[in-house]
């Protein structure tokens, strides 16, 4: 299968990473058409944001909900029919073959694709041994993202330099979605490995999730123009 075909303008998602609903129409409003996508995660969500999701899609825009579900079967079908209802593109569940497999099933029929996170990227060897974990990062990676696509998920997100070894894995099926993104001179925050928009597309990632080097910016829309113009392929000669 070949890589995806996506509209370089949808390859930006936008972290609305902001204490209130106030704040994230204000961003919005900014970025303008120069952004596609945008998501919503924890801080935004529980701060009375969910009901933007459904606004964003009216108006247009493609909205990432990352929630990170993980319960028991029912409940997690359950949310994730309440959030495909709300228009969302992408939400996020916790890599478990239970999780996986009650979100596949309940978004089938909507438009919602579902994102599994295989190891959070805050975690190294040591923190899966103390979790109870035989395995290390990359073994338990590796497993998690066989066993997303062998259950029908839709994508993964990763670390960057996880995207060049796990496309080679999952082959061209499944979304690769990236946080972790930094331009060129532009503060790395706590984020450990990072990579340049351009070198991450390279390395095999459909979509990048950038969040404060854009929203802390002095001119946001400006940084989202540079990171687009950065990966957009040159015209063929
Ligand atoms: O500000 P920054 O660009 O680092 O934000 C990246 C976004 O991606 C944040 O919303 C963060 O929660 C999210 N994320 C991440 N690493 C992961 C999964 C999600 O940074 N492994």
């Amino acid at each position: 299968m070949q890589p995806a075909n996506i509209p370089v303008k949808d390859r930006l998602i936008v972290g609305l990473d902001l204490p209130d609903v106030e704040r994230a129409e204000a961003m919005v409003a900014k970025l303008g058409d120069s952004v596609n996508f945008y998501k919503i995660g924890y801080q935004l969500a529980y701060a009375g944001g969910l009901p933007l999701v459904r606004k964003l899609a009216d108006q247009g825009k493609k909205v990432f909900v990352d929630l990170k579900l993980h319960d028991i079967g029912n409940t997690v079908a359950r949310g994730v029919e309440s959030i495909a209802r709300t228009g969302a593109t992408f939400l996020t569940v916790h890599a478990y073959p239970q999780t996986m497999k009650a979100a596949v099933e309940a978004r089938a029929g909507t438009d919602l694709k579902i994102l599994a996170v295989t190891v959070l990227t805050s975690y190294d060897d040591s923190d899966l041994h103390a979790a109870g974990y035989r395995l290390g990062v990359s073994d338990l990676v590796e497993a998690r993202a066989q066993q997303a696509q062998v259950l029908g998920v839709d994508g993964l997100v990763c670390s960057p330099e996880e995207a060049a070894s796990l496309r080679k894995i999952i082959g061209h099926q499944m979304r690769l979605v990236t946080p972790g993104i930094r331009p060129a001179g532009t503060a790395t925050g706590d984020q450990k490995r990072i990579m340049t928009p351009a070198r991450a597309i390279a390395a095999g990632s459909d979509y990048l999730v950038v969040a404060r080097p854009v929203i802390e910016a002095a001119d946001p829309k400006a940084v989202a123009e540079a990171i687009l113009a950065e990966i957009t392929p040159p015209l063929a000669a």
